[in-house]
């Protein structure tokens, strides 16, 4: 019976990375594309989300890692780091685990949703929190790397962007072309360069028959795609995207010119509105910043953008188990409590 290989194995021939390098894998990618009623309804177009919590670790971290572990590994790397805030090691870790390297984490004191952290820690990191913020601890990663020895896996290490851009493969090869519109989040910004460079490979070997306008989505507090300026102290709930200066920020700029798209900000209360929208239309639970992409669409619909007849594929980054405190925030929690006695939970539930 055939299992999904992971994204090294699925697509090996399109992925520039050493030809025969061993591949470290947790079978991932391969993840559902859902239709979203929801969203198809508000629009006028067929809204497809690429879910992809549903990766190993929960997030779309693990295309890349995959990629960035199996040849660190085959270099004979001993150890790996990265700045992360939150879901990059996660999943470097895990990967690294399961390659045999020591994890070594860089990440800003207490800004990590409690999910992540325990990700990072029972895959055996070496966990340092920095006094400071994401951009700090790349910055720092980096001169590790140089100094040290230990391989940097972020995404300015180009392979993690060759394992990412599968995710645009498999919207392709679902939908059996290119969607119209792609809308995701952004912090780092590699994910939407991985997607930009996923669906131009595509629609270059005669995949696909267009590609799709880019729309990449901020938090209001940690912009700089958006102002064009840097964000010396970003702030968001969203903490997976709460970056001031992203390593990726030239092919972000790419993505969208080439593509004739935009990036915009989404406010904190917005981004919290469609996580939650999201979880009571469309069954579908995810992390603060990935619900960024669903509140982007929002913002456009209200303010007069249209979609009508448009394929729209969102990218749903991370799973919402990994923080849970977050999105415990803006709900009232239900304090019913009956006797154990059928009449008296059904009255309470109003049936
Ligand atoms: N969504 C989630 C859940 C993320 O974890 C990230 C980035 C993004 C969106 C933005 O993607 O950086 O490629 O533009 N998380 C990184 C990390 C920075 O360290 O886990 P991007």
């Amino acid at each position: 019976t055939h299992q999904w290989r992971g994204v090294i194995e699925e697509y090996r021939e399109l992925l520039d990375i050493p030809a025969g390098t061993p591949a470290v894998t947790l079978r991932e990618g391969g993840t559902p594309l859902v239709h979203s009623e929801w969203l198809s309804g508000l629009t006028g177009a067929q809204v497809w989300l690429k879910v992809e919590g549903s990766n190993p670790t929960g997030s779309f971290k693990d295309r890349g890692m995959t990629a960035a572990i199996s040849v660190a590994a085959a270099e004979g790397a001993k150890a790996v780091v990265c700045a992360s805030t939150g879901n990059t090691s996660a999943s470097m870790a895990a990967y690294a685990a399961k390659a045999g390297l020591t994890p070594v984490v860089l990440v800003p004191e207490g800004k990590i949703a409690a999910g992540k952290m325990a990700q990072a820690v029972l895959h055996g990191s070496r966990l340092i929190q920095v006094r400071g913020n994401f951009d700090d601890c790349l910055r720092m990663a980096r001169e590790m790397a140089w100094n040290y020895p230990v391989a940097l896996v972020n995404s300015v290490n180009p392979v993690r962007l060759e394992g990412q851009k599968t995710a645009a493969f498999e919207i392709v090869d679902f939908l059996g072309d290119a969607p119209d519109y792609h809308l995701l989040p952004v912090g780092n910004a590699g994910n939407v360069s991985a997607y930009w460079l996923g669906y131009m490979q595509y629609a270059a070997l005669g995949r696909a028959s267009k590609k799709p306008v880019m729309r990449g989505f901020q938090a209001e507090g940690a912009a700089p795609l958006v102002t064009g300026e840097p964000f010396p102290d970003p702030e968001t709930k969203a903490t997976a995207i709460r970056i001031g200066n992203p390593a990726s920020w030239k092919l972000a700029e790419a993505a969208r010119d080439e593509s004739g798209g935009r990036f915009a900000s989404v406010s904190d209360a917005q981004i919290l509105a469609a996580q939650q929208e999201l979880a009571r239309h469309d069954g579908l639970f995810v992390e603060p910043a990935s619900a960024a992409g669903i509140a982007g669409l929002l913002q456009e619909l209200a303010g007069g953008a249209s979609y009508t007849g448009a394929t729209v594929a969102i990218t749903v980054t991370g799973h919402g188990l990994k923080d849970i405190a977050t999105a415990l925030e803006g709900v009232v929690l239900p304090d019913t409590v009956v006797d154990a006695e059928v009449d008296a939970a059904a009255t309470a539930a109003g049936l």
